[in-house]
């Protein structure tokens, strides 16, 4: 119990004799001690006190009895557990009471030590249901889509349009892009959502036993078969099952998985009974499972039936204006997980996370944020705390292709801003960035004139129009920098 918070104790008694020596009792026991001598002034007190661990609470009190206190109580949510005192005319109310979710109740006269050990047990059970909501709320957490680009508001969209029928989804999309997420939100928001979701990772599964994995097996089916076995489509009835990277499912298995998908039955391996089964099939891949079928390693047959709804999962890269969002929102979780104050990310930090590719998608972008907070000690995490690679990144596919017309333009725009980078990461020193870059300085200093790319001596920055103006188009900011 060390350094233990102090369990917080309501007791409601109109009787200041049995408030005294509770309070004796509980405060020589360590426990927080907090009174009210009716039903209304309890109310009140319950609403106010932060942290409320528990409520002794007596049946007969003048104005609101302890029932009806019980009941405005449990209208609420996480409220505290109760204890009923009952006097000798009382004790059917106690006994109604714990009905309607008193934890237990004591008889008067009140004995220490039934006193203590009841007060324990429920605040034993107080603590457990406290931590079985925490970890809800996390689960919950840690199934969050976040995004708010057209791109995920079309998912959503979508999502939210299948979830409620039983079509069979797909999930296509880069490594990392949230799949997963996306398969959860779509079986949280069906009719199944009080069914089981089982996932099955076709990848991680040896061959020999994607089978009796999928399928379940009898007894004896093969050796190591020592138990009957139930399989993954049959703890899922009536709920989703989630066959995640089914592009590496053999071609064997993809027979016996359509026979599912199309019949509804599963037959476990080495038993002749076939089982009917009622389950909603999603399905996703990182592979382009067109291209699989093409080379023959997909069943045409099989990508057709999974193939009813497609869906799909936008890389990082294409919904950049969300990095700011997801940042923010990791940062928050892992401050919270690691109980740190909240770390903010700096403007220039930013810009630098939105500017680099993440070939990794979210899931390299969370695990870089994780990084961060835990090995960073300020309170606001700067562009040189980045890795190097997210620092020094140069985006040569920055420019949006909307706003270019000609290859010729792409190109410019492209080595404009490779040159630029390389200057700055080479500190706006000419000579090292033309050997950098394998280019005459001479040739370097044509092209810094042809983009319009000026160095101040001393100054150490180069003035350059931003990447998307046209040469010749000189930036109020060179203007400005150019009359110091
Ligand atoms: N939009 C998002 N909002 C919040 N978290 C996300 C989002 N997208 C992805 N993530 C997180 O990124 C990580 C990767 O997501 P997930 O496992 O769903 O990706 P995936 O597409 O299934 O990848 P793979 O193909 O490698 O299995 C997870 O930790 C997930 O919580
Ligand atoms: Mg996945």
């Amino acid at each position: 119990m060390k350094n233990r918070r102090k369990a917080k104790i309501l007791v409601v008694d109109d009787e200041e004799n049995i408030r005294k020596s509770l309070k004796m009792i509980l405060e020589y026991e360590g426990f927080s001690f907090i009174e009210a001598a009716d039903g209304l002034e309890a109310l009140d007190v319950i609403e106010e006190t932060v942290g409320l661990d528990l409520v002794v609470l007596d049946v007969k009190l003048p104005g609101k009895d302890g029932l009806e206190v019980l009941a405005e109580m449990r209208k609420k949510p996480y409220t505290p557990e109760v204890i009923m005192i009952s006097g000798h005319g009382t004790i059917k109310t106690a006994v109604e009471a714990t009905k309607l979710g008193a934890f237990d109740f004591l008889e008067k006269p009140l004995h220490r030590e039934r006193v203590l050990l009841c007060i324990r047990n429920a605040l034993k059970q107080n603590k457990l249901l406290r931590e079985c909501q925490d970890l809800r709320k996390k689960a919950e957490k840690r199934y969050e889509l976040i995004g708010n680009h057209p791109s995920m508001k079309k998912l959503w969209e979508e999502m939210l349009r299948t979830a409620p029928t039983n079509a069979t989804v797909l999930i296509y999309g880069e490594s990392g892009t949230g799949k997963e997420l996306i398969a959860r939100a779509i079986h949280d928001h069906s009719l199944r959502v009080n069914e089981r979701f089982v996932q099955v990772n076709c990848a991680a599964i040896p061959e020999e036993l994607i089978e009796s994995e999928l399928f379940g097996h009898e007894k004896g089916a093969f050796t190591g078969a020592t138990e009957k076995k139930l399989g993954k489509f049959e703890q899922a009835d009536g709920g989703t099952i989630f066959l995640d990277e089914i592009g590496d499912m053999s071609l064997k298995t993809q027979s016996k998985v359509l026979r599912v998908l199309e019949e509804g039955e599963v037959q476990k391996v080495g038993s002749s009974k076939i089982n009917k089964v009622d389950v909603r099939v999603i399905a996703a891949t990182n592979k382009d499972l067109k291209k699989e079928k093409e080379e023959g390693n997909f069943r045409e047959d099989l990508f057709f039936r999974l193939n009813v709804i497609p869906l799909y999962s936008p890389q990082l890269r294409e919904k950049k204006e969300d990095i700011p969002l997801l940042v923010e929102y990791f940062s928050k979780n892992y401050s919270d997980e690691n109980n740190f104050k909240v770390k903010k990310f700096s403007k220039d930090a930013i810009e630098a996370m939105i500017k680099y590719l993440w070939k990794g998608n979210v899931r390299e972008l969370k695990n870089v944020v994780e990084r961060l907070i835990i090995m960073t000690d300020a309170d606001i995490i700067e562009k040189k705390d980045l890795p190097d690679q997210i620092r020094r990144e140069i985006n040569i596919y920055l420019p949006d292709s909307k706003d270019i017309k000609t290859l010729k333009e792409f190109r410019e725009l492209a080595e404009k801003d490779f040159i630029l980078a390389k200057l700055k990461e080479n500190n706006w020193n000419i000579s090292q960035t033309a050997r950098e870059v394998s280019t005459p300085r001479s040739n370097l200093y044509k092209k810094l004139e042809h983009y319009g790319i000026k160095i101040e001596a001393g100054v150490g920055e180069a003035v350059a129009p931003s990447s998307l103006e046209k040469k010749g188009e000189e930036s109020p900011n060179s203007k400005g920098q150019d009359g110091r």
